[in-house]
């Protein structure tokens, strides 16, 4: 029998091409055929079905789109877009793979996922995992990170799986990946563990073979022999393999010293020709140093593009954006805004970018440049709630310069001179604060950050 939810939307099956009802029609719940032939010049044919069923098939040739995805992955992908800068492949697999896992389609018996990600120094291969654990379980931090590099010798193998019983220090010893370990972030909605093996190219052989069996077995043997699943465990394995001749390729244009004439200017994509290169160049260096059992295991291989001048300052928007965002969490209605002149972001670019780091010191630059500065600020009462600081920079400055531009704001006014993603957050603390009046904010002074 058909389920009755089936029957029911056969009922209402009309005929795309011509708005009609199909060949098909009800008897005391029971479907039985109208009898065969060609409805409207379309080809049917009829199909004896088991039992009083007779159906008939319209076949209606209509093109679908399979590179739409489900409300759940179309979310992921918009805000892996929101923290992530360019890298759109690595992007695009994890949605990919995360919609297979949400139908269901993704091989059984393996975890979600398989991801080797290589590519340059600090151009978001660990940050894209965050994101990713974020975005669906609200926790950048919901990532079990292992260091390949500790793992070298075989006594550091039983900090991830522990020592077997009547070896000294069992008892003491808890295996970093118990199941216990690895489920530890899950949510009541969301039981996907995100397990994030950094710089493989340094594991020792008996990690290599941990590895081999989560890749291949979705399983982990413990050194108490207790079994530990990970086939609701997205695994991704970092490696910077290549990334010195990926450099060497891109060696005339790579670069983020801001005033030479070498880097690659704001908006320009890197050609194919050199994007296929810098594939080929990973893709070859993994191969060479990595087993063709492990590379088999692998579900996508991603190459991370080194970042242009223009992802870096996006980058930087992104990390002021947080910070303002730190603001409004700790402070709740006590918070205060900042705003950031161009001439400081290209200060900031120039002390936070290093042509082999990538994006990674720039964090360090604006802890060091804005956060730490503004919490003296703070901490002297020369900011405090309401207040509106601009900062700014003077040429040859080694730094830059805190100006308080209003003071007694609203929250609502405060959030609409910054980024309009944190307006919900600042609607949030308004909201639970009782209503403010909106401070009125001069117009000219209205622009967004920069
Ligand atoms: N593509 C990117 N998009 C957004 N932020 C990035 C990107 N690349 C690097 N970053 C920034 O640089 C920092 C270091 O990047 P990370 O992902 O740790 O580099 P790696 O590729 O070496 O793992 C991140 O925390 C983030 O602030
Ligand atoms: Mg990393």
């Amino acid at each position: 029998m058909f389920p009755s939810s089936w029957q029911s939307r056969e009922r209402n099956n009309k005929n795309p091409a011509n708005g009609k009802e199909s060949a098909k029609s009800f008897s005391g719940g029971v479907m039985t055929s109208l009898g065969g032939g060609d409805l409207d010049g379309r080809n049917l044919y009829s199909r004896d079905c088991e039992g009083p069923f007779v159906e008939k098939i319209v076949h209606l040739n209509q093109v679908l789109d399979p590179s739409r995805t489900g409300r759940e992955a179309e979310t992921l992908e918009t805000n892996l877009r929101k923290h992530i800068v360019g890298q759109e492949e690595a992007v695009q697999q994890i949605v990919n793979i995360y919609q297979m896992h949400l139908t269901g389609m993704n091989p059984p018996g393996r975890p979600i996922g398989n991801f080797l990600f290589l590519g340059p120094t600090g151009t978001g291969k660990t940050r894209i995992v965050e994101a990713t654990a974020e975005s669906m379980l609200n926790n950048p931090r919901a990532v079990i990170k292992i260091d390949c590099a500790e793992f070298q010798h075989s006594h550091e193998i039983a900090k991830l799986i522990g020592s077997p019983p009547g070896y000294l220090g069992h008892r003491e010893t808890h295996p970093l990946l118990s199941q216990e370990t690895i489920n530890q972030f899950h949510t009541e909605k969301v039981k996907i563990s995100f397990v994030l093996f950094d710089e493989i190219e340094k594991a020792s052989d008996s990690l290599w073979n941990l590895l081999l069996g989560i890749l291949d077995k979705a399983t982990l043997t413990l050194g108490d022999n207790r079994k530990v699943d990970f086939s609701k465990a997205m695994i991704f394995m970092t490696s910077n393999l290549g990334a010195s001749e990926m450099s060497s390729l891109l060696a005339p244009r790579l670069g983020f010293g801001l005033s030479s004439s070498k880097t690659i200017q704001q908006g320009e994509a890197l050609d194919e020709k050199i994007t296929a290169k810098i594939n080929r160049s990973g893709l070859e260096a993994a191969r060479k140093k990595f087993t063709p059992e492990f590379m088999n295991r692998l579900d996508k291989i991603v190459v991370f593009k080194p970042l242009a001048e223009g992802d870096i300052r996006r980058i930087l928007d992104i990390e002021l954006r947080m910070i303002q965002n730190r603001i409004f969490q700790s402070l709740g209605e006590r918070s205060f805004v900042f705003t950031v002149t161009e001439a400081s972001k290209n200060f900031l670019l120039q002390e936070g970018v290093d042509l082999k780091y990538g994006a990674r010191h720039l964090k360090r630059a604006l802890e060091r440049l804005i956060v730490q500065p503004m919490s003296n600020l703070m901490a002297t009462e020369q900011v405090i709630a309401g207040d509106w600081l601009r900062i700014d920079h003077e040429e040859d400055q080694k730094q830059l310069i805190f100006l308080k531009e209003a003071e007694g704001m609203s929250i609502n006014a405060m959030a609409h001179i910054t980024d309009q993603s944190i307006v919900h957050l600042a609607n949030a603390i308004s909201a639970s604060a009782g209503a403010f009046e909106a401070v009125r904010v001069p117009a000219a002074r209205t622009t967004r950050r920069g």
